[in-house]
């Protein structure tokens, strides 16, 4: 989103995602023609089973914004940008069993740097490198094949993600440091950024890396530490949190027994079950979210990964991992749009989130924000909820 103002003076907030943009006056009257431009493309309906991946998107890699195709908003001054990005490619969190697979997370650093907090001694003291560490009997003494091999804790960044974050960040200095002038060419306060991420590691790192080349090779003054803020887990915001907020858990059970889904669900389940037969995921908890399947799957596609074969042969083909992908988006179509309860269940697990933002142009407006230029927020799209079997 961008803050920005125009002349004459009135405020609004723009929100920019691949081409489209809103703009929507927060003070002031209505801008009038700068946001009749706008066009929003994302309420495109989804067929029921047979959609495909939206043009120019996959999964496995969204598109960069780039200096080239920026356009400033005429007679309009920018003054500040609100981020809100999704981790990059992660490790599976599903581990099954008879992995095969390797991951690798530590070809790439992340800037976890200690500081002492005493602002009179401020430099860094040093800087840790978190190593995981799968060990040589992974595999024997009765933890057969219990993780996959490489350097990745499950649902981590991996260093391809790691470098997706970094191409944002340097995409993001071409548009906002070289292009517009509007963030400096060093970073000399850390009071422009604020930096909020989930207590995922992965969002975490997803953040660092953008940062970090934002302001590559630490074009940072060297006593700028830049706070990483987190919400406590339980009380965290950026994604629905059932533990907050319980009728998240009502809302998410009324969505699975509704007859449409159940009707989905049917449809899809001689599906469902081959592919757990052929992944050894002999449970009946997630009988109810394609999630668990297409995380197994879709992080392998990703990556070139062949698919999982049973010992009698049997392997996920490409055909079924495509079918995956489109019951895994009609799930969280129907959970977040088009379930007549999507619009309690939207407001009460995101509102919150959203609300801070809103709070947070509100007081730059009023001139409370100190030097604040950027806020960046990262986050995974949801926390691992299966549709009904919420904790
Ligand atoms: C802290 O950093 C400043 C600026 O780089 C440097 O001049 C100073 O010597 C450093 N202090 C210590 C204790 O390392
Ligand atoms: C392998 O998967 C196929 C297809 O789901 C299934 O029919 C077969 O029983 C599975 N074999 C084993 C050993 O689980």
């Amino acid at each position: 989103m961008h803050v920005l103002r125009f002349s004459p003076p009135i405020v609004v907030a723009a929100i920019a995602g691949c081409s489209v943009v809103q703009a929507t006056p927060i003070s002031g009257p209505s801008p009038g023609p700068q946001s009749s431009a706008a066009q929003i493309t994302f309420n495109t309906p989804i067929p029921w089973y047979n959609f495909d991946v939206p043009h120019g998107y996959t999964y496995c890699q969204a598109s960069y914004p780039s200096a080239s195709t920026y356009t400033a908003v005429p007679n309009a001054e920018l003054e500040l940008v609100q981020l809100v990005v999704r981790h990059g490619d992660r490790t599976p969190n599903a581990i099954i069993p008879h992995e095969d697979t390797t991951w690798t997370c530590d070809g790439v650093d992340e800037d976890t740097y200690l500081h002492i907090a005493n602002p009179s001694a401020k430099n860094t003291t040093g800087s840790f490198k978190q190593v995981i560490e799968i060990p040589k009997w992974n595999g024997k003494f009765g933890f057969e094949n219990q993780f996959y091999k490489g350097s990745c804790e499950s649902g981590e960044l991996t260093d391809k993600g790691k470098f997706q974050h970094f191409q944002l960040g340097s995409q993001l200095r071409s548009i906002y440091v070289d292009k517009l002038n509007f963030l400096p060419k060093k970073l000399y306060d850390s009071d422009i950024i604020h930096f909020r991420s989930t207590y995922v590691w992965r969002t975490k790192n997803s953040g660092e890396s953008l940062i970090g080349n934002l302001y590559p090779g630490r074009s940072i003054e060297s006593n700028v530490a830049i706070p990483l803020h987190t919400y406590p887990q339980s009380i965290e915001t950026m994604h629905e949190n059932p533990a907050a907020c319980p009728k998240i858990k009502t809302n998410l059970a009324q969505m699975t027994a509704s007859a449409q889904y159940q009707n989905f669900l049917k449809d899809q389940a001689p599906l469902m079950k081959r592919l757990q037969d052929i992944m050894g995921m002999h449970t009946s908890d997630y009988t109810t979210t394609w999630y668990v399947i297409l995380d197994v799957l879709i992080t392998r596609k990703c990556h070139g990964f062949k698919y999982p074969c049973n010992s009698s042969g049997q392997c996920a083909t490409e055909d079924d991992v495509e079918q995956v992908i489109r019951n895994a988006n009609f799930e969280l179509a129907f959970k977040y749009r088009d379930s007549s309860i999507s619009p309690e269940y939207t407001r009460l697990g995101l509102g919150s989130f959203l609300g801070t933002l809103k709070e947070q142009m509100q007081s730059f407006v009023a001139g409370n924000t100190g030097k604040l230029k950027l806020s960046l927020s990262t986050r995974p799209t949801t926390p691992r909820l299966p549709l009904s079997s919420v904790p």
